[in-house]
């Protein structure tokens, strides 16, 4: 396994829209996603797309694990006692289907913006879908920070990155430079 370079925003590969994965099943895309396991780990990330380690091809990768698992930076995202662990978890071509209006606000970070946060309204209650690399489909229902991290992770599929969803640019800033705590919603 290897830890890939990451992308950072500007650079064109993740302006792009993401090429649909013809056969989800193919060896490559295992070992793609293997080697973007090992990069969002070693990153302490949540998620990570495909497009972000240069392969503009539809695939994410994501884990929900309990709060205390991750950096604290993720409370912030709305990761708390209630959020209810997700298995580490690939998608190959994932479809988004939104459940109800309904949306919050919290703060979100990115690896492609590293030491960089802003808050972004995400819906809250969706639906997805998609393939594993060995062939299994998967769908399930997604709330709060779950189904934040797939919208964030499938947002780069097409192109867009978080501050590109932000209402309120003021909340936008380097994390270190911030006062967070005093602004949980
Ligand atoms: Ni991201």
């Amino acid at each position: 396994m290897a830890i890939l370079k990451i992308a950072r925003m500007g650079h064109p590969v993740l302006k792009a829209k993401a090429e649909v994965v013809a056969d989800p099943r193919a060896p490559e895309i295992a070992r793609l996603a293997a080697h973007m396991i090992e990069t969002m780990k070693d990153a302490d990330g949540a998620g990570l797309a495909a497009p972000q380690v240069h392969a503009p091809r539809r695939v994410v990768v994501f884990r929900v694990p309990p709060a205390g698992d991750l950096p604290d930076r993720y409370a912030e995202a709305g990761l708390n006692e209630d959020t209810e662990g997700v298995p580490l978890t690939v998608l190959v071509n994932p479809e988004i289907e939104i459940l109800g209006e309904e949306t919050s606000d919290a703060f979100e970070g990115c690896l492609s913006l590293p030491g960089l946060v802003g808050k972004v309204p995400r819906f809250t209650h969706i639906r997805y879908r998609g393939t594993t690399p060995a062939g299994d489909s998967i769908e399930r229902e997604a709330e709060g920070f779950h189904a934040r991290v797939v919208q964030h992770e499938c947002d780069h599929l097409d192109g867009i990155l978080f501050p590109q969803r932000m209402v309120d640019m003021s909340t936008f800033g380097y994390r270190d430079e911030m006062r967070l705590e005093n602004e949980q919603e």
